[in-house]
């Protein structure tokens, strides 16, 4: 028998969350491949009458589309707190703090989630790590207007960094901005760097989610792991 691939892994850990997910909830979709289980259990589970009344706040387009494509109502974000919000992420620490954006989804993946009860992270064991910084770039969002010197001015805080392309064009996220992925060298102080990165003008926010999530089903070869 051969280990399970990386999809079926994503796929245990979401149906693991969404077995969170109960009748009447308002539930916040997160965005990427993971996710898409998630939201394509809730789905399910919804058309085979398991759940009733359960309504979705999507992190983007992709997954309002997705959403109401197997049967979630979709509603806008507003400031009633969501019962629940499960999302992928692109690095896990051992206190639960993550990087995530690599999707592109950032800005509205945090307006949603940090409005959630509770928030899920869903993932496969390679998002592991004991160090914020450790494999992935952090996604840094930034206004289209003047991007180069805002640029300039986060390459004094993070050097090593680059303007997300799509092709030969910068990628545009949702709300119309700009992403710069940048390296978090060894030694910073992530608190510090987010509130430092949050007060550069031109910054819209960054993917650093710190203390947000209370739980995280990871899939590994050998089984779900729930990190708390
Ligand atoms: C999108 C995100 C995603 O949740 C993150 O990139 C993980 O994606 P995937 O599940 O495809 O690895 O933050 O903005």
């Amino acid at each position: 028998m051969h280990a399970p691939d990386l999809e079926a892994l994503k796929k245990e850990a979401a149906i693991r969350a969404v077995a969170l997910v109960g009748s009447g909830m308002r539930v916040g979709l997160g965005t990427g491949s993971t996710a898409k289980y998630a939201i394509e259990e809730i789905g399910r589970r919804l058309a085979a009458g398991e759940l009733s009344g359960v309504t979705g706040v999507a992190t983007s387009e992709a997954s309002d589309a997705l959403a109401r494509q197997v049967g979630i109502p979709v509603e806008a974000l507003d400031p009633r707190p969501l019962d629940i919000a499960i999302d992928g992420a692109d690095e896990i620490d051992p206190a639960l703090n993550l990087i995530k954006g690599l999707g592109g989804a950032l800005l509205r993946e945090k307006l949603t989630e940090v409005q959630a009860r509770q928030l899920v992270i869903i993932a496969d064991h390679t998002k592991l790590v004991t160090r914020i910084g450790e494999k992935a770039p952090l996604p840094i969002e930034i206004a289209l207007f003047g991007f180069l010197s805002t640029i300039e001015r986060l390459r004094a805080v993070l050097p090593a960094g680059r303007l997300r392309q799509n092709g030969a064009q910068p990628y545009v996220t949702d709300n119309g901005n700009l992403i710069f992925d940048a390296q978090i060298p060894e030694g910073h102080d992530i608190h510090a760097l987010e509130r430092q990165l949050k007060g550069t003008l031109g910054v819209i926010d960054t993917g650093l989610f710190l203390g947000m999530a209370q739980v995280a089903f990871v899939a590994a070869p050998d089984g779900v792991q729930e990190l708390r």
